[in-house]
Order: C-alpha cells, then sequence, then structure tokens
C-alpha cells in the first residue's frame, strides 16, 4: 500500500484498518455493548478486546520475534530490542458515549525509541501513519504541523486528568498557564493519539497531557516528529515514554510554552 514505506508500517496499517471495521461494527449497535469497568472511570468493551486480538493475531503472524505491548493483554515473553506499542481503541470513554472520536493505534519502537506509527480514526477513514526519516502522511497525503508560534493565537488539545487526582494540581497550573497567556483556545477532545495525529496534521497547533501510556504515545509522537513536530515532556526532556507527560508542538511554539511553564511551575 505505502510502496515506500517498509513491511512492519504495511502491516501495521493493514492490522489498524481490519481492527476498524471491527470497531465500527460494534459502533453501530452500541445498546449491546458490553463493556467492563477495568478500575474507577477506567472501562474496556469487547470492542477493544476484539480490536487487540484482530493487531496482535496479525502483528504476531508477521514478526513472532517482537515484542508486543498491549495495553488489554499486556506483554508477551519475546525479548528484543524491537517492541510494538498497542492501543486497540484509544478514546475508550468517547466511543461507549457515542462520541465520534476514537482510533486505532500501533507504534513500533526499537531500543525504546519509536521508529514508525499508524493511527486509524475508523469513524472518519482517516490513517495518519509515519516512519523515521521518511515523513508523516494522513491518508497518503504528506503532512506537516502548523506554523503558528504565538501563544495567544494557538489552538491546543489536551487531556484533562480523570482517573487518578496526583496530577491534578500541576494539570490544573499548567491550564491556568496557558489560560493566563491568553491563548487562543484548548480542545479537549478525548482520543490521545489522535491529539498528536492532530498537531501533526496542523489541526492543533499543540498537545499536552500528564500520565499517558506508552500506547497512547508511541505511534503519535513518531507521526509529530515526523510531520516536522517536536515533542518532549512538559520540562522540555526526552523521556516522555516513560514518564508519560507530553508536549507537542512545533519547535517554536514548544520552546515557548516550555519556558512559561518552567516560570510558573517552580
Ligand atoms: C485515554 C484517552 C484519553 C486520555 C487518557 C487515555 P483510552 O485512552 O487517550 O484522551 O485523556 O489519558 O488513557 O483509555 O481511551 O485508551
Ligand atoms: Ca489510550
Ligand atoms: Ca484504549
Amino acid at each position: 500500500m505505502y510502496n515506500s514505506y517498509s513491511p512492519q508500517l504495511n502491516i501495521a496499517a493493514n492490522a489498524a484498518l481490519l481492527a476498524g471495521k471491527s470497531i465500527m461494527r460494534f459502533y453501530s449497535r452500541l445498546e449491546t455493548l458490553k463493556v467492563m469497568s477495568k478500575g474507577f472511570n477506567d472501562y474496556v468493551s469487547e470492542a477493544d478486546q476484539e480490536a487487540e486480538k484482530i493487531i496482535t493475531e496479525a502483528l504476531m503472524k508477521a514478526y513472532p520475534q517482537y515484542k508486543i505491548t498491549a495495553e488489554e493483554s499486556g506483554s508477551n515473553d519475546v525479548k528484543s530490542e524491537y517492541e510494538w506499542f498497542i492501543d486497540p481503541l484509544d478514546g475508550t470513554t468517547n466511543f461507549i458515549h457515542g462520541i465520534p472520536q476514537f482510533a486505532v493505534s500501533i507504534g513500533l519502537c526499537k531500543d525504546k525509541v519509536p521508529i514508525l506509527g499508524v493511527v486509524y480514526d475508523p469513524f472518519k477513514n482517516e490513517l495518519f501513519c509515519a516512519e523515521k526519516g521518511k515523513g508523516a502522511l494522513m491518508n497518503e497525503k504528506k503532512i506537516r504541523v502548523a506554523k503558528c508560534s504565538s501563544i495567544k493565537k494557538a489552538v491546543f488539545g489536551t487531556g484533562i486528568p480523570y482517573r487518578k487526582k496526583d496530577h491534578s494540581g500541576v494539570y490544573i497550573e499548567t491550564l491556568r498557564t496557558l489560560m493566563d497567556a491568553r491563548c487562543g483556545s484548548i480542545r479537549r477532545l478525548g482520543a490521545a493519539a489522535l491529539d498528536l495525529s492532530y498537531v501533526a496534521s496542523g489541526r492543533l497547533d499543540g498537545f499536552w497531557e500528564f500520565n499517558l501510556k506508552p500506547w497512547d504515545i508511541a505511534a503519535g509522537s513518531i507521526i509529530v516528529s515526523e510531520a516536522g513536530g517536536h515533542i518532549s515532556d512538559i520540562n522540555g526532556n526526552e523521556n516522555y515514554l516513560e514518564t508519560g507527560n507530553v508536549l507537542a508542538a512545533n519547535i517554536n511554539l514548544h520552546e515557548d510554552v516550555i519556558e512559561k511553564l518552567q516560570k510558573n511551575l517552580i
């Protein structure tokens, strides 16, 4: 499908498309969808489980020697420098409420660094993907981050904490910092992998969230960087995949936001 991209990316993209089809079948009959609770404000539905099964089977068949870490079923026993991070349905809360903003996210890391990623929104039929050194695409068209470098004009996406209280204090400080800076606007769309893809495609100028998991970020982060954007934790460090604290934007806006946050968060 994507001739100049690797077989790994093509296999991940096909798995995401197949999982997306299954997700849409469940979406058309939400009234009978089985939803289970995993923890406080944390749900899994049969759509998440079925999508994960489709993806892990496809990836294991093609790359049995790669490690897999998937949100619902955890990690396999394989030891490898290559690791897939799978979020079969990012935006489950949106999904079960019938809000059409959710996606499949599949990222591949080598030595813990994302090297390719696929994010598929099956409702809008939008497939975002990227591979190290090859650029980022949305439905086969090159995408780039927005040019906006002024906080005052920037539209940010964010994730408001709703599971753990740990981050709510510092989160509110970040929100206050951008509100005090009179930023253009702030959106809470509800699927982090898509938020990152929207930064990559210039729909959002920036995005930040705390406490994300590697399966939320692995694919989206390479899509952002291959679209010319910058991604770090909210202190500007590179270890966002471990900390789960993420700020993504074009390099100028990113610098400006980090500078403002550092002044206000100390
Ligand atoms: C969640 C979504 C949400 C974000 C949460 C994630 P899930 O993923 O990405 O936007 O705010 O932090 O956990 O649970 O729907 O896969
Ligand atoms: Ca997720
Ligand atoms: Ca999920």
